[in-house]
């Protein structure tokens, strides 16, 4: 699936997403942990950031200068009306040339929406815009094979990829970042992984 439909669907579901997600303390623990592997408050960057806002409004707690990024322009402009005090820009993750100095990256339940050919590029994209020491936070699919797959997802068609464990691994490896924390975070079974990586 190309980016352009992926966006499509995403902003259709914006103003669903906002209402169902503002408060939701869905990832949020998660993302409280790689904070605290953090050890300066600059560029945070919130990839895939949606329209609720509920990341970037953390990382703006915990001090951080934050931006966010979306394909989709409804969520970036609904996400802006949640908060304003923040810079917003539309793109694709797996095609675009980040700005460098970020002390903090999320991209969470993002990149799994990316076709596999999607995955090196943007992992590559997140880790090189990392100061050293910074700190990246990511989901995929813990799978052992990488695989694409088909989804419904609240009446939209997406599509979902990952490497699977190993490669991620070597990935993060080579793009000059170390692996500090990896979780199934909902279970054995369900294949969900976060992952937080640390820019030596
Ligand atoms: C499942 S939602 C997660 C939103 C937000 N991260 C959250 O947890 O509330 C996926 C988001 O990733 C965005 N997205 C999907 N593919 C993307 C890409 N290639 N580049 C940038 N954003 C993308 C979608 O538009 C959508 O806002």
């Amino acid at each position: 699936m190309e980016v352009e439909q992926t966006a499509i669907g995403y902003d259709e579901l914006a103003h669903w997403w906002g209402e169902r997600h503002r408060d939701s303390g869905y990832g949020v623990k998660q993302l409280e942990r790689a904070i605290s592997f953090s050890l300066e408050q600059g560029k945070a960057l919130d990839v895939g950031c949606g329209s609720s806002g509920r990341f970037m409004r953390v990382l703006k707690e915990k001090g951080f200068d934050v931006e966010g990024m979306d394909c989709s322009e409804e969520m970036l402009k609904l996400a802006e009306n949640e908060l304003f005090d923040c810079r917003y820009f539309q793109g694709d993750i797996a095609n675009c040339q980040l700005d460098n100095g970020y002390a903090f990256i999320s991209a969470w339940d993002s990149t799994f929406h990316l076709p596999l050919v999607g995955q090196e590029p943007a992992l590559k994209s997140m880790c090189s815009a990392l100061v050293e020491g910074g700190i990246l936070i990511y989901t995929f699919g813990g799978v052992s094979e990488e695989g694409e797959i088909s989804g419904g997802f609240e009446g939209q068609d997406f599509e979902y990829s990952s490497l699977g464990l190993t490669k991620n691994l070597e990935l993060i490896t080579q793009f000059g970042c170390e692996c500090i924390h990896l979780e199934f975070d909902q279970g054995p079974g369900e294949g969900h992984v976060y992952l937080i990586a640390r820019k030596r």
